[in-house]
């Protein structure tokens, strides 16, 4: 069977101020009546061959992650607590050794909880696909056609075209967030693919890979599973041996370094909605181009996107901007400068 791996650690900040610490993006409802983590949940359900999800978040998201799933009638094959957060490497470790324990050629789909995908049929084609290579001990990632020269997304090269499913291609070279030139060079190149940040191989492969490159990452989540405690339907991590842990990407981790890795192109729609230019971007628009959400009235404005929380936002002559209202917290910024909303937010953090 194939497991989905939900990772739901991220805090989000950059969309502050719906998204908090205790209340991060994924387990909002940002697009739908749903939140990320439910809508990632039940993107998985109709494969074929699928085990229930496999969830790892932090220990303080627990009640929220146990509700989410309940609301949805989904009984998780597992639901891991983290002490503190060690990024995406421990958490893919952590369920890579249950997957193994369970099965010893089990699969894992590792899903990040806070992503778009438009479609959905694209998305299982691509999965599908994925599976065929993951069954001869290939890494796989799922690459995404580069619009932009993003900065914060791993970039992939395609090498050559692996004949037995195709489509799909040997990954030449995995780079991890490079810098703005180098990402413009990749995206001029047109060889590159963005990185989902969404991975597809057998738990056992993904293990003897973080054997050879970072086995120290290895050892201390073998210890913080051997010391792990059943709560309730949870199973907390040992906090010490957890917290002794590097922290590390996957992709800094692992995917630069395996020679193992594959790439399917995957046309799905995708969107990680990284900060509220992207609420934007995905949004059914009005005719002058505004996204609103809530109580809002607009006038001679253009291109907006306002989210009222609990008043009334009333926004005149104005445009390009991105209006969040929440109860305690009121966000103003125009449209280009979103990404420094993270920012701000450490800056209020060191301020209090
Ligand atoms: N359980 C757990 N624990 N989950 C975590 C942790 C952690 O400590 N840290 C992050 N996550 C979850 C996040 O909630 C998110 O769903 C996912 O893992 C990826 O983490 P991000 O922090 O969002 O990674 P990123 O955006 O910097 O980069 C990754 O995603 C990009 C695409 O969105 C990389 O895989 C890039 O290569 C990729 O392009
Ligand atoms: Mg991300």
């Amino acid at each position: 069977a194939f497991y989905p791996i939900i990772l739901s650690g991220g805090s989000g900040t950059r969309l502050w101020p719906l998204s908090r610490a205790a209340l991060p993006k994924q387990l909002l409802p940002l697009l739908s009546e749903r939140t990320l983590f439910q809508e990632t949940v039940s993107r998985v359900t109709s494969l074929p061959d699928t085990a229930p999800p496999l969830v790892i978040c932090n220990d303080e998201h627990r009640f929220m992650i146990a509700e989410q799933l309940r609301a949805l009638q989904i009984q998780p094959s597992a639901i891991f607590l983290e002490p503190v957060g060690r990024n995406t490497a421990p958490a893919v470790a952590i369920a890579a050794l249950e997957v193994f324990s369970r099965e010893p050629e089990g699969m894992m789909l590792v899903l990040p909880a806070d992503h778009l995908i438009r479609d959905q049929a694209a998305f299982h084609r691509a999965v599908l696909q994925a599976t065929r290579l993951a069954e001869k001990g290939l890494l796989v990632t799922f690459g995404i056609v580069a619009r932009t020269p993003e900065t914060g997304y791993g970039y992939i090269r395609k090498g050559e075209a692996l004949t037995d499913v195709d489509g799909s291609y040997r990954v030449q070279a995995f780079v991890e967030k490079p810098d703005l030139a180098t990402a413009q060079s990749y995206l001029d190149s047109g060889e590159y693919y963005w990185n989902s940040g969404m991975f597809l191989f057998r738990a056992k492969d993904f293990l003897a890979e973080l054997r050879q490159y970072r086995p120290e990452i290895l050892t201390a989540c073998e210890a913080a599973v051997t010391a792990a405690k059943s709560d309730l339907d949870f199973i907390r991590l040992d906090p010490i041996t957890f917290a002794a842990c590097p922290s590390e990407s996957v992709d800094y981790a692992v995917m630069e370094h395996t020679k193992k890795a594959a790439v399917v192109p995957a046309d799905i729609g995708w969107n990680d909605i990284g900060a509220w230019d992207a609420l934007w971007e995905v949004g059914s628009k009005d005719a002058a181009g505004n996204v609103t959400r809530g109580d809002v009235l607009l006038e001679g404005a253009g291109n907006n996107l306002v989210r009222a929380e609990s008043r009334l936002v009333v926004a005149l002559g104005v445009d390009d901007l991105v209006i969040v209202e929440t109860a305690d917290a009121v966000l103003v910024a125009h449209k280009s400068r979103v990404q420094d909303v993270k920012k701000v937010v450490d800056k209020l953090k060191t301020d209090k």
